[in-house]
């Protein structure tokens, strides 16, 4: 995913890690004698494809309990929004949440956490935005943090207070923005956030409100995200692109104005097919229009109980493609490159490149595109990540 050649692609290649970095990779003819012979260990992988690990840069892993039956109801005719306003959606989880104990939390997390790597993820996102309160969106992101000490995986964390309005500030919104603008500072000093996402939509919070949170990661040094345009177009991305948004997420309901903004900005697209399949919508993202604007794309699991419950990756490169008519390397690139982009972490992972850090994942596999073709099947082999193997 290196080059502008299509997929860059090495056939018959090889790749020398040295401690946590890719050290040399080429084509296997060229590779230097010196190199063959300074390798401690060598593994032949029989002609396996070798991607960069990927990168799932959008999930919710943290919460309590599940709404299975929500999504009974919505069979039934109801819809996400109805249930929301109604009292449950997110915040039926914010309550199953907070009534979870903290080893509840944490295993759920883990076993969620583990289920992804199982593909070859070795990064992941996780967002808080199902506890709501000061105490309970700390020891939701102390468990995510936890999740890159226990297990093989770089975790970023992303605070999403701004996600929906808890019971105690009801008819409060603007109240509780300021609450939840008030406790950041405290769970940045504790080491628990690298960047402050928002839901912004007539279901979540107004742009005036997006901004406040902004305006208070920004007087952090912290970078933003923004759950934009899913169920309308409150003309987030505008708002995020005003503060470099390193990503603006689900985007069904994105106009020119808002592509355009993005494309300025730089800021990533990221497209969630998992959502949008299981909330059955209709309404696609303006796919060739952040094409020709040249917005770079990601795909991600939106993992979460509400609109999301999957645990595969690579189900959502084949969505991405059936759903959204991404092509197959766009699909990769987008948990690959542009996924490392949407995190802030292009410079170190979600490529095969000397000098970045030597995280990959063995298929077996002949070609790239079968990772967006096969579906319900798991093709990957072994994990090395930071340099160590790692397979699940
Ligand atoms: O990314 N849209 C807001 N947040 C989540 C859904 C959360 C939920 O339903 O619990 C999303 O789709
Ligand atoms: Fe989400």
């Amino acid at each position: 995913m290196a080059t502008g050649a299509a997929w860059g692609l090495i056939e018959h290649g090889s790749l020398v890690t040295e401690g946590d970095c890719i050290k040399w990779l080429g084509p296997d003819a060229k590779l230097p004698a010196a190199l063959a012979k300074a390798s401690a260990h060598e593994h032949d992988l029989g002609g396996a494809l070798v991607t960069p690990g990927l990168v799932d840069c959008h999930t919710h892993l943290v919460y309590g309990g599940q709404r299975a039956n929500e999504f009974e109801l919505r069979l039934q005719g109801a819809s996400y929004d109805e249930i929301a306003r109604a009292g449950g959606g997110i915040r039926s989880t914010v309550a199953a949440t907070r009534a979870a104990s903290d080893g509840e939390l944490w295993s759920g997390a883990r076993q969620r956490a583990l289920a992804l790597m199982a593909e070859g993820v070795t990064t992941i996102e996780v967002k808080s935005g199902y506890g709501l309160s000061a105490e309970h969106e700390a020891r939701c992101l102390r468990i995510a943090r936890l999740l890159a000490h226990e297990l093989p995986l770089t975790v970023r964390c992303t605070s999403l207070g701004a996600h929906a309005l808890p019971p105690e500030f009801a008819g409060r919104p603007d109240d509780y923005i300021e609450a939840a603008c008030a406790w950041l500072p405290a769970l940045h000093a504790q080491g628990l956030v690298d960047a402050v996402d928002a839901f912004c939509d007539d279901i979540g919070f107004t742009p005036a409100q997006t901004r406040r949170m902004f305006e208070a990661a920004k007087a952090l040094g912290l970078p933003v995200k923004l759950h934009a345009e899913q169920l309308s177009n409150q003309h987030g991305c505008e708002l995020a692109a005003q503060f470099q948004a390193l990503s603006c997420d689900h985007l069904e309901h994105l106009d020119d104005a808002g592509v355009q903004a993005l494309a300025a900005a730089g800021t990533v697209a990221v497209l969630l097919p998992g959502a949008f399949y299981f909330l059955r919508e209709t309404r696609l993202p303006p796919l060739a229009a952040l094409r020709a604007a040249g917005v770079p794309i990601a795909i991600a699991s939106d993992h979460n109980p509400g609109s999301s419950p999957g645990l595969s990756l690579l189900l959502m490169l084949n969505m991405a493609c059936t759903l959204f008519r991404l092509t197959p390397e766009e699909a990769l690139l987008g948990v690959t490159r542009h996924a490392a982009r949407a995190l802030g972490l292009q410079d170190r992972l979600g490529q095969l490149q000397v000098g970045l850090q030597a995280d990959f994942a063995v298929y077996g596999l002949d070609h790239p595109r079968e990772l967006a073709y096969w579906f319900g099947h798991n093709p990957c082999l072994r994990v090395v990540r930071a340099g160590v193997e790692v397979t699940p």
